[in-house]
């Protein structure tokens, strides 16, 4: 697997081995064909072999070195006991719940029990998957998970959640743990299904001020990757914390591969983090307008012969043309 010698064995390779965050989703018309078979999206991502069919899409359309399994880092909150929709252009909403009785329920939630479809979904699609592609299982972070869970959705206002934890340390603190542990034991269920790397989801990282980052995100992330390593001593861990990407060079001793958003230029993260696996970082709105190529080639001569992943800087929009990703795609793999 190529995606496994960049990650595993630091491996440069030319091409780099290529995939893109969300790649099943709503820019592809055989997504949303699917997608139209339910009213609930959480229903969706337990449903099993359409879980299958969409994580397989982009990788028949497009030559891809990785399938992500087909889910949402909201799964957590909602198998919690939190309960999660999606309305149309709203983004994600959850339900207002009480934490501490949240706590009291979590610790009779066995993961591996009520996430047996999930992992159903992935031994599928791993025995589906060509021997060549990667696997991708992944998690969000306990702080990404608990700006959803606090203010009840998207926010746009951290503060919110700022104050509840300024306010609130022991309870949150004490739900940082039980993440911790969940996440942990989520990615060691995707690992144990059959997903061959990680990645985890710092998604909201940059609301975070920097004298607080060590205790919303360092140590959290320290304490799973311990975990998973503990239980899967070689499993490959991509972390993936938007607008943090200085703080990199903090954590190379956890050795995990970095992905770096478009905000920066992941030339000068890899002047200062010699070693790691980078992965990224072409602009989703430049891919989305098309105007990319000058950026494409910037990223593929500056990484060239360093261990490179190519993926966009975040999420590709559901907007995005197919023949921008065609292109896209062409351009990384003549190289
Ligand atoms: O990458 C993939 O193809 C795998 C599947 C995947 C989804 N969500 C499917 C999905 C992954 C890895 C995620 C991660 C995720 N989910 C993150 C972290 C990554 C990031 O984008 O920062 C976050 C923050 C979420 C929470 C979430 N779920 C949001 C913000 C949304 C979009 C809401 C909207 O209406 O735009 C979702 C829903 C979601 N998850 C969709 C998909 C394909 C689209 C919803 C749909 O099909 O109706």
């Amino acid at each position: 697997m190529r995606l496994l010698d960049v990650l595993t064995h630091k491996k440069c390779l030319t091409p780099p081995p290529i995939w893109m965050m969300r790649q099943a989703g709503r820019y592809l018309p055989e997504y949303k064909q699917v997608r139209k078979n339910y009213d609930d999206f959480m229903q969706f991502c337990f449903s099993q072999d359409d879980v299958v069919k969409v994580t397989l899409q982009p990788l028949q359309r497009f030559q891809l070195d990785a399938a992500i399994i087909f889910s949402d880092i909201l799964v957590i909150p909602h198998v919690l006991g939190q309960r999660v929709w999606f309305e149309p252009d709203h983004g994600p909403k959850l339900e207002k719940v009480d934490f501490r009785k949240l706590l009291l329920n979590a610790g009779q939630v066995s993961l591996e029990q009520v996430l047996a479809p999930v992992a159903d979904s992935i031994a599928k699609t791993r025995a589906q998957l060509d021997h060549t592609k990667a696997l991708i299982g992944f998690s969000g972070a306990p702080w990404t998970l608990l700006t959803y869970m606090i203010s009840n959705g998207k926010t746009a206002d951290f503060n919110t959640v700022l104050d509840f934890a300024a306010s609130n340390r022991e309870l949150f603190a004490q739900l940082q743990s039980m993440l911790e542990e969940k996440v942990a034991e989520l990615l060691c269920l995707h690992i144990s299904a059959g997903a061959n790397v990680v990645q985890i989801f710092e998604s909201w990282a940059v609301a975070v001020p920097p004298p607080l980052r060590e205790l919303y995100l360092y140590t959290p992330l320290r304490r799973i990757v311990g975990k998973v390593r503990t239980r899967y001593p070689g499993i490959p861990i991509i972390y993936y914390a938007r607008g943090v990407s200085g703080d990199y060079v903090g954590l190379q001793d956890l050795d995990v591969a970095f992905g770096v958003d478009e905000t920066v230029d992941i030339i000068d993260i890899r002047a200062q983090l010699s070693s790691s696996v980078l992965q990224g970082n072409l602009s989703p709105n430049k891919l989305l307008n098309g105007d990319f190529e000058e950026d494409l080639g910037r990223i593929l001569s500056g990484m060239h012969g360093t261990p490179h992943i190519f993926n966009l800087g975040h999420g590709i929009n559901k907007d995005t043309p197919i023949s921008h990703v065609e292109r896209m795609i062409d351009v990384v793999q003549n190289l």
